[in-house]
């Protein structure tokens, strides 16, 4: 297993959130738990569903760090959907594959997908999505998603085929949140 240094670790994830601890709360003291005991078990995926400033990005960034003090499990990807998007139309414009890309995100160790649905939700988005979740989905690795959108907004706004894996009944989906921390 490839031990990641700090500065590896502190270029995977984004600043603003290198001193987020899942301890400073944010979350209902349950979900705080359920994060705990999902982050032992490393299985399926954790889903973060809220509204803007709620706490969903420093709340995954929060567990990449404490997985990385743990120093156990260290392939990691971080991506906000939009990035990813215009990494992939980048590529396409320049007349090269987005297979490593791609394959990257569909077998790295874990993976945190951030904003999933903030964007236009095109079919193209929603089959570039599917193809990873379903590799991520079919092969218990964990992601985390972060969306704005509520858990039947899911189903109005995105694929359903996305959504069921979303929704898989062995995920762990975070609901409660305190408020807009931006405005505190
Ligand atoms: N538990 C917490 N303790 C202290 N600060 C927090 C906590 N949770 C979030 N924050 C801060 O509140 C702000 C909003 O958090 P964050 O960016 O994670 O929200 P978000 O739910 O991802 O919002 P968006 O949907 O707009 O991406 C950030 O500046 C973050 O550092
Ligand atoms: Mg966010």
């Amino acid at each position: 297993m490839t031990v990641l240094s700090e500065k590896e670790f502190n270029d995977l994830v984004p600043r603003e959130f290198k001193n987020a601890s899942l301890a400073q709360g944010g979350m209902q003291k349950s979900s705080y738990k359920e994060i705990l005991s999902w982050l032992k078990e490393l299985e399926h995926m954790l889903i973060l569903l809220g509204c803007p400033g709620c706490g969903k990005t420093f709340t995954s960034v929060a567990c990449l760090n404490w997985l990385f003090s743990k120093k156990q499990y260290l392939d990691l990807e971080f991506v906000k959907a939009r990035d990813l998007f215009q990494h992939l139309k980048h590529l396409y414009s320049s007349h090269l594959s987005d297979k490593d890309s791609v394959d990257r995100l569909k077998r790295c160790h874990i993976l945190v997908l951030d904003d999933l649905g903030a964007t236009k939700n095109s079919e193209w988005e929603g089959e570039v999505i599917l193809d990873i979740l379903d590799a991520r989905w079919g092969s218990y690795a964990p992601t985390i998603i972060s969306t704005n959108f509520t858990i039947p907004e899911l189903g109005d706004k995105l694929d359903g085929r996305i959504v069921s894996r979303m929704l898989d009944s062995r995920n762990l989906k975070v609901e409660n949140w305190e408020e807009d921390r931006r405005s505190i």
